[in-house]
């Protein structure tokens, strides 16, 4: 990991006290921001400077609360913007090629040009959605996300991949497109569901796991407790987990080699996704499971330390998360796992867990190793 060029400020403000951290990212010439702390939504205008004439849209979903549309819109006219909003129906069907092309309608009826920004508020479909919009039209405008689930928070909003999904397939038409800052305000994530509180704490632990024991032995000493009690400590959290995320993706900007040491999880983890879809598990749900199950796979092939699963499951466990599937298709996901696109000659490149707080990508698994791991999911009460 690079030296950690993140900054703290802890500042009283009428009685409570104002967190933030800054977490720099360099990707040779291009260089953001990440603001993470309370109140920045109404502050938004004051983080991301208006140029002269700067005119924006802000695209969100119909599933956030109002005021923080109004927060972001009456922050951004204050600094000098121009700025329109766009709303999108809530949910996956909104990253879709049809909507993207509604939104460059409205970019094109606001006066958008090539000098414009497109703010996203909201959680990975805004951010991807908007962040697909503002890679293509015009061949390129800025873009600054505003995440607000923890998900978006700590993976989708770092990073620059933006996507749109087609009918049968998910997120296969995109582009690496980086932002020119991104703001994150934790007080967000009080109003968001806890099942999508939960989800997005998988990503948190799968972080800690790959790169950071320290992490790793904090989450544990905090015995399940929600981060949302103490914002201070919230935010020193999900700065964490964006510099972990960043210094990956400053090694390897278009995922051509470490960057796959972010799946971890994700193979059985997206397994179950498609295997369970029907049933409504979570991303951040499978991806516990996957976790698990691949490690427990790991440590019978003698290539991780048997505490990796064993803290891997109490601490998902205190967070709600990676119990067991209730129900799911072991078919698909065998079928999920076969077609992953990831296999070549019946091998695939798996980033395991050797001891927690590192990550190796071995080409070391066979697929049937993968797929014993998934039935040993099954006879635990899949
Ligand atoms: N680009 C990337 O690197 C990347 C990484 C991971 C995931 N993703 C994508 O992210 C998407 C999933 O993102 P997600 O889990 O954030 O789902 P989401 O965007 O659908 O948000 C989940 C739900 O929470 C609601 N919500 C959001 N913020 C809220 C808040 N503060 N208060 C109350 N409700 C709130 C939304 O309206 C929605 O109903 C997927 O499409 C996935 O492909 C992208």
């Amino acid at each position: 990991m690079s030296p950690d060029p993140t900054s703290a400020d802890t500042a009283g403000q009428a009685g409570t006290e104002a967190h933030t951290q800054v977490v720099g990212v360099e990707l040779g010439r291009e260089r953001y921001d990440i603001h993470v702390g309370t109140g920045l939504l109404g502050r938004l205008g004051e983080l991301v400077p208006a140029r002269a004439n700067a005119r924006a849209v802000l695209v969100t979903c119909d599933g956030l609360p109002r005021e923080y549309v109004i927060n972001c819109l009456t922050s951004l006219e204050a600094a000098g913007w121009a700025v329109s909003s766009f709303v999108v129906p809530d949910g996956e069907q909104s990253k879709s090629l049809a909507q993207a092309s509604r939104i460059y309608e409205h970019c094109l009826d606001n006066g958008l040009d090539r000098g414009g920004t497109v703010f996203a508020l909201g959680g990975g479909v805004v951010s991807d959605l908007a962040g697909f919009v503002a890679a293509t039209y015009m061949r390129g405008v800025a873009f600054v996300p505003v995440p607000t689930t923890l998900l978006s928070q700590v993976d989708a909003s770092v990073g620059g991949k933006t996507a749109v999904d087609l009918p049968r397939a998910k997120n296969v038409v995109g582009a690496f497109h980086q932002p020119v800052a991104v703001v994150i305000d934790v007080d967000t994530l009080t109003t968001l569901p806890e099942r999508e509180f939960r989800s997005g704490m998988a990503e948190v632990v799968k972080h800690a796991a790959i790169a950071d024991a320290d992490l790793f032995r904090e989450l544990e000493s905090r015995d399940g407790r929600d981060l949302r009690q103490d914002a201070g400590e919230l935010v020193e959290v999900v700065a964490r987990n964006c510099r972990i995320k960043a210094d990956v993706v400053i090694s390897d900007p278009r995922e051509e080699g470490l960057r796959a040491c972010l799946n971890f999880g994700h193979t059985i983890g997206h397994a179950l996704e498609i295997a369970a879809s029907g049933w409504g598990l979570r991303h951040g749900e499978a991806v516990a499971l996957g976790m698990v199950a691949e490690s427990e796979m790991a440590v019978r092939l003698g290539l991780a330390e048997p505490e990796v699963p064993r803290r891997l499951r109490a601490l998902l466990q205190a967070h709600g998360l990676a119990d067991r599937v209730v129900r799911w298709d072991p078919e698909a996901a065998r079928a999920a796992i076969s077609h992953d696109k990831k296999v070549v000659n019946g091998r695939l490149r798996l980033p395991l867990v050797p001891a927690i707080g590192q990550v190796t990508v071995t080409e070391d698994v066979a697929v049937a190793e993968l797929l014993n791991a998934l039935d040993g999911l099954l006879l635990a009460g899949g």
